[in-house]
Order: structure tokens, then sequence, then C-alpha cells
């Protein structure tokens, strides 16, 4: 991991022929974010998913004293919203790298716990657009799907070199998808004949064995699958968790957006664990762990996006939001 240089500007939201040209990434839930963030004057903030920069911007715009450290795993991201919020200098600071690393770049910064953290899973509109990428399906691409581009194996080599059983294995527990061992076994057969190596030949090959049933694409829960699977996502998540209320501060907050449930359900499980005030076993009769709360659920319920957002902007319709402060 490196802080990176700023440099010179390329262009407006995901113009100017930069390196992530395509639509710009709309922030999503932008306001709840901020509601929950609730940020302060003179605090020190992070946006460990920078993408494009949205939220940033926006809390960056609520006070003038507010400094925000924004990581992406992207260099290509990372270096183009630098490039774009130049003029947020000296109060934006980034990192390329892992959120689970966010430790690191708090040390490099000498920032002691920070007031508040937000996390907006996935991948942006952005990487999704750009064929190069091979996060979509419905455009020819290569079969990459990495966040870090030039890190670790692409979709491709995993679809390459994994046996049946461990392809079925990966669809199933990443995708959650019913035909995961009759799409495995489509795979190894066609990649015996020849070299699996593009985004829409593999949608095609899952759309053959899996018939459409509802207006999602077939080939939906694969990517998604293989997508974790590359960028080892859900373990991306686990190991911020178990640093998470190191890096906050006493009244810290912190505001997560996770697109399906495989990320929620472990987000929701931490939270809950953390708000509870007694880890006694219930046949207990009588409270003796003598355990507190370490912090305070700001919504017991999930928060998911207006209906006037989600017609506005389809990738917040599986956007679910927690939040949470930490007790003083
Ligand atoms: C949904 S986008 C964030 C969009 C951003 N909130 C905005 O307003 O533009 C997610 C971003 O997080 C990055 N990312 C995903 N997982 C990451 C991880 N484990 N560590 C750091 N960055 C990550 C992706 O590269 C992507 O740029």
């Amino acid at each position: 991991m490196s802080v990176y240089q700023l440099r010179a500007a390329p262009g407006g939201w995901g113009g100017g022929g930069g390196a992530e040209e395509g639509r710009r990434h709309t922030p999503v839930m932008l306001e709840e974010v901020i509601t929950y963030l609730d940020p302060r004057p003179g605090e020190h903030y992070i946006d460990g998913t920078l993408g494009n920069g949205g939220h940033a911007t926006r809390l960056l715009e609520t006070d003038s004293t507010i400094e925000v450290l924004g990581l992406d795993r992207d260099p290509l991201t990372l270096a183009d919203t630098a490039a774009r919020m130049a003029a947020y200098r000296p109060r934006l600071h980034t990192h390329r790298g892992t959120f689970d690393e966010l430790g690191v770049a708090l040390a490099t910064l000498g920032w002691q716990p920070v007031a508040g953290i937000l996390l907006d899973l996935g991948v942006s509109s952005m990487q999704l657009d750009q064929p190069a990428r091979g996060f979509a399906f419905r455009t020819s691409g290569p079969l990459d799907m990495r966040m870090s581009a030039g890190d670790g194996p692409t979709a491709a080599d995993l679809v390459a070199t994994l046996d049946e059983q461990a392809l079925a294995e990966i669809i199933w527990r990443y995708g959650e998808e019913p035909a995961a061992r009759k799409i495995a076994a489509a795979i190894v057969e066609a990649r015996a004949r020849e070299p699996l190596t593009d985004t829409m030949a593999l949608a095609e090959l899952i759309e053959g064995v899996r018939p459409r049933r509802s207006g999602v694409h077939p080939a939906t829960r694969t990517f998604q699958a293989l997508r974790i699977a590359v960028n080892d996502e859900l373990a991306q998540i686990d190991r911020f968790l178990e640093h998470a209320l190191e890096w906050l501060a006493p009244g810290g907050r912190l505001v997560i957006i996770a697109y399906h449930s495989l990320e929620d359900r472990r987000i929701k499980r931490a939270f809950r664990n953390w708000a509870r005030s007694c880890v006694c076993p219930p046949r207990l009769p009588q409270c003796v762990c003598d355990a507190r709360a370490q912090v305070r659920l700001l919504r017991r319920r999930v928060v998911t996006p207006s209906e006037q957002e989600i017609a506005s902007n389809r990738r917040a319709r599986s956007a679910r939001l927690r939040a949470l402060e930490v007790l003083q």
C-alpha cells in the first residue's frame, strides 16, 4: 500500500478519457449516510470505499474543517478520484489499499481513532461499465473482475483451474445459486473444448443451462460469486469488523451499506453482538457476565433507500444501510 500522490485532473466525472471512462457513479443513500455519520467540525473521517468520491465530497462539504481519508483498493479509481477532487486538498487524503488494513493508513497519517467510518461495499458503476475490467456480462470483455487490477488470479484463472466441485462450491456459497452444480459442470465441459476467457461467452454458457425465470439475468449470481471469490470480499469485511471498534473514538459512528445478504448478514451479526449488554446463556436466571454494550445501534432495523431513489438509480435497489455509535 502507498499513500497516493494527487495528479493533474483528467476531466469531469468519469469523462475526459481517463482510466474511469463510463457512466458516473451515483452515490447511494447520500443524505442517509450524512445523517447517520453526523459529521462534526474539526474531526477526522474515513471513507473506506472512496470509489468516485460522491460520499466523500458531500462529507467534506458539510464543514470546511473536516478531514477525510479515502481508501480504495483499485489504483485506477483512486488516482482518477484523487485528481478530480484535488480542490479538496489538503483536507482529503487518499490511500491505496483495502479497508481491512485501515490501521496501516491511520498510522501513516499519524491519526488517532476517528469520528466516523463509512463503507459502501462492492464495485462502482464505473468499474462495472468498463468491459475491460470484466465485471459485466452484457458486454464482451476479458474475464478479469479484479478490483485491484494486476493483483492475484482473475476470474478466468479460477474458471480455468478449479475442479468442478470447487467451482460449484464457490457458485453456491458466494452466489447462493441453486443451479451451481449444473453451471460448474457446463463450465468444465466447455473449457475442455476451448478456454473460457470472455465475460459474454461465460454468460451465454450459463444462460444455456440455467434458463431465465425472472427479469434477472441467469448469470447474475455466478458473476457475483466469481467476483466475491476473486476479490476475497467477505474475508475483507470480516477482518474489518474484527478491528472496526479500535479505529473509532468514543462517540464515533460507523455506517455500512451492503448490497447482498452475504455481506449484510455479517454486518448485522457484528453490530448486534457489540450492542448486547449481556452475553450469558439464556438458561441462567441472572446475569453473571459483567459484559456491557460497546455500541448503540442508531436504527434497530436496516435502512433502505426511498422508492424515489430506487426509481432514479437502479443500483440502489438492493442497498441496506446499518449504522451505530460507539459508546463513551
Ligand atoms: C460502491 S463503490 C463506492 C462508491 C463511493 N461511495 C462513491 O460515492 O463514489 C465501492 C468502491 O470500493 C472499492 N472497494 C471495494 N472493496 C474494497 C476493499 N476491501 N477495500 C478498499 N476498497 C474497496 C471499489 O474498488 C470501489 O471503488
